[in-house]
């Protein structure tokens, strides 16, 4: 029995239907019950919250391998290490975590790294799965501007970044959980290519069939665009701080991690965009 956490998520999905479709048994957490029931067939779902330590021991019975995904949040390591403790308490189990590449140099990477470190400290058989940025955060994070203002925002400057689908970080998921001898290993996850939000602005413009552009602001203006949002000060800082790293060209590295694991080079970000082109084309031109 697999389990995973954050079943509800952009990356949990993905790898539980992935871990479905090659016949993996598995057991997958939700911390609500109506997000429960929106589960696909075909799989075990149980209420798991990783600030309620009592709900986590039950999903770890007959378990044996776990797929671990925090939310991007600043209780994360807390979060994971009440996971862990819990694993430590119910017998030996290998844990993949979804972590980020990055290491100390960002504040969200920093998080990952507390909690790697704690699991490095538990003994317990690990691997940990460090991906770069997600492609899909250009879906889940810019579409309403690129829609409403043909435009998309940061203060990245022209760094960039060398992007990942996360279908490729689901496919690695699934080749780890499935197969034994990746015990006390790390895999650096990229996309084939380091693109600057100006390439990101004029691929994703082909695939829309209109001018997309990226607008690089002045740090204050971004944070206060983000927080105008709604997304809470560490968050925003965070993020910030992220953009940070991308801006000194520190995000470019490529790797051959996935086509080493999976033997298919990664998505590019056009067959990402080809394939997401419902999320960048005007909504007013498709229905015509
Ligand atoms: N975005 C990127 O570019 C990027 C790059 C590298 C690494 N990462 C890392 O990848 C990880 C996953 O990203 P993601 O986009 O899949 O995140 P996500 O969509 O926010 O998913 C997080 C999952 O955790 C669940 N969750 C939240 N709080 C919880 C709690 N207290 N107890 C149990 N479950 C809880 C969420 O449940 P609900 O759905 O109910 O909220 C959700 O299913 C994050 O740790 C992030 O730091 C992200």
């Amino acid at each position: 029995m697999i389990l995973i956490t954050g079943a509800n998520g952009n990356v949990g999905r993905e790898v539980v239907k992935q871990a479905l479709a090659v016949g993996l048994k598995i057991r997958a957490t939700y911390r609500s019950p109506a997000a429960a029931s929106r589960a696909p067939a075909g799989l075990e779902g149980v209420i798991m919250d990783y600030a309620k330590p009592e709900t986590i021991r039950p999903a770890l019975h007959g378990v044996e391998k776990v797929f671990l995904v925090g939310p991007p949040v600043r209780e994360l390591p807390a979060f994971e290490a009440n996971f862990v403790r819990e694993v430590c308490a119910t017998g030996r189990k290998h844990i993949i975590k979804l972590s980020a590449l990055g290491g100390w140099e960002s504040i969200f990477p920093s998080g990952h790294r507390v909690s790697e470190e704690n699991i490095e400290a538990s003994g317990l058989p690990y691997t940990f799965l460090r991906p770069n940025g997600f492609m899909q955060n250009l879906v889940n994070f810019n579409t309403d501007t690129i829609s409403s203002e043909n435009a998309f925002y940061g203060c990245q400057g022209t760094g960039a970044v060398s992007l990942v689908d996360i279908r490729n970080i689901a496919a690695v998921a699934v080749i780890v959980l499935a197969a034994a001898g990746h015990e006390g290993k790390s895999y650096a996850l990229t996309g084939g290519e380091a693109l600057t939000n100006e390439q990101v602005a004029e691929k994703i413009s082909r695939i829309a069939g209109r001018k997309i552009s990226y607008v690089d602001l002045p740090v204050a203006e971004f944070k206060k665009g983000i927080l105008s949002t709604g997304t809470s000060e560490w968050s925003a800082d965070a993020l910030i701080d992220l953009q940070r790293l991308y801006r000194e060209r520190r995000a470019s590295i490529v790797t051959d991690d996935i086509e080493q694991l999976t033997g298919h080079k990664p998505i590019t970000f056009d067959q990402f965009a080809l394939d997401y082109a419902f999320a960048f084309r005007d909504p007013a031109k498709i229905a015509s």
